[in-house]
């Protein structure tokens, strides 16, 4: 099985060297074969070409590669963002990537921010729709520079983009028995657009009988989120709610430095990434937390079939986090590197 494997900037390179570390060691005890291919692609590489992916890039990584691993990508030194947004956004867009599946998940109580939160109480998952929306950088700027200036940033919903998501998330509840979908949308104010949400969900929902079926706003959502987690098992909702909520998913489960995320397609080369960015000030300084990386490299080598390396990656990072054996943000005194050794170590004598 071929992987491409983008660290891209900052701490991207920190937490991916652990995550390939892991990934190595759990497919040494298991003997499971998979090739990981280190690609430059980052800020370094298009301050020095001026390419910041090559033009077959996104060919390439769907037609030779089973998924893709990514850092994270963002460096000070490209301030338009060009390469992230070409990279990242590119792979989404480009390998239609239309599912970003962001589990939300405690891995020990003294993690969360709430108070007398228990594992089970922060347990769901949300899918956010990756490929539409506000991403789709449809609009332009007018009379730039000027006290005149406009700037229209268009959201694109279609039919068929809403219903493969909305249809995921209804999908992945009756696979995996879970109760209830919540959809969220802003129909109240954005009643041109979201109404496409209301009716895809509507006409979805009945088929459905086993799952109950929510409505909320997203603003609603926000707060219940935070009020009492454990009436979610699964959230969908579009591509700008999905990324905000998912930070505040991030910060339920202790933070980001813990929170995984795959873009997927079902059935054709995905892309799996943490959901934190390239934090510029932590870069080589061994402090960023793997663990967020460590679990997204798990959720690709579940979605490749292969679902007891993934398995043991997860419980690894959960021994780890529940001894303490972490970095300083989750209450622990490792660096990175160290962090990454230590799950490494818990996977290779687990088999043992
Ligand atoms: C994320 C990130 C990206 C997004 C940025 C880097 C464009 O915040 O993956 O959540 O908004 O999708
Ligand atoms: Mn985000």
């Amino acid at each position: 099985m071929r992987i491409a494997v983008i660290p891209g900037d900052g701490i991207g390179k920190d937490v991916t060297a652990e995550a390939v570390k892991v990934v190595r060691a759990v497919c040494d005890v298991f003997g499971s074969r998979v090739d990981l291919e280190m690609l430059p692609w980052g800020a370094d590489y298009y301050l020095q070409r001026g390419v910041t992916i090559p033009p077959d890039g996104y060919a390439m990584l769907r037609d030779q590669f089973e998924a893709i691993y990514i850092g994270a990508l963002g460096d000070p030194r490209v301030a338009d963002h060009r390469h992230a947004r070409e990279i990242l956004l590119g792979i989404r867009f480009e390998l239609d990537l239309y599912v970003n599946y962001r589990p939300v998940r405690l891995l020990d109580e003294r993690l969360c921010p709430l108070k007398g939160r228990r594992i089970e109480d922060v347990n769901f998952v949300v899918f956010r729709e990756n490929t539409e929306g506000l991403y789709v950088s449809i609009g332009g700027r007018f009379k730039t520079g000027t006290e005149d200036e406009i700037g229209i940033q268009e959201e694109l919903n279609t039919y068929k983009g809403v219903r493969r998501i909305v249809g995921h998330a209804f999908e992945f509840a009756s696979a995996n028995k879970l109760r209830r979908v919540c959809m969220a949308d802003k129909s109240n104010a954005m009643a041109e657009g979201h109404a496409l949400w209301q009716r895809v969900f509507r006409e979805l929902a009945p088929r459905y009988p086993g799952v109950e079926a929510r409505h909320l706003y997203i603003d609603a959502l926000a707060l219940l989120m935070i009020q009492d987690p454990s009436q979610f098992d699964v959230i969908v909702t579009n591509n700008m709610f999905g990324d905000i909520i998912t930070d505040l998913g991030a910060a339920l489960q202790g933070g980001l430095g813990l929170a995984a995320s795959g873009n997927l397609h079902p059935g054709r080369t995905s892309m799996f990434e943490p959901v934190h960015g390239s934090a510029p000030p932590l870069a080589g300084k061994n402090v960023a937390n793997p663990m967020a990386a460590i679990l997204s490299a798990a959720l690709m080598l579940e979605y490749l079939g292969l679902k007891n390396e993934a398995a043991a990656i997860d419980a690894a990072v959960k021994h780890a986090v529940a001894g303490g054996h972490g970095t300083k943000e989750i209450g622990g005194n490792l660096g990175t590197r160290e962090t990454g050794d230590y799950i490494t170590g818990v996977i290779q004598k687990h088999k043992a």
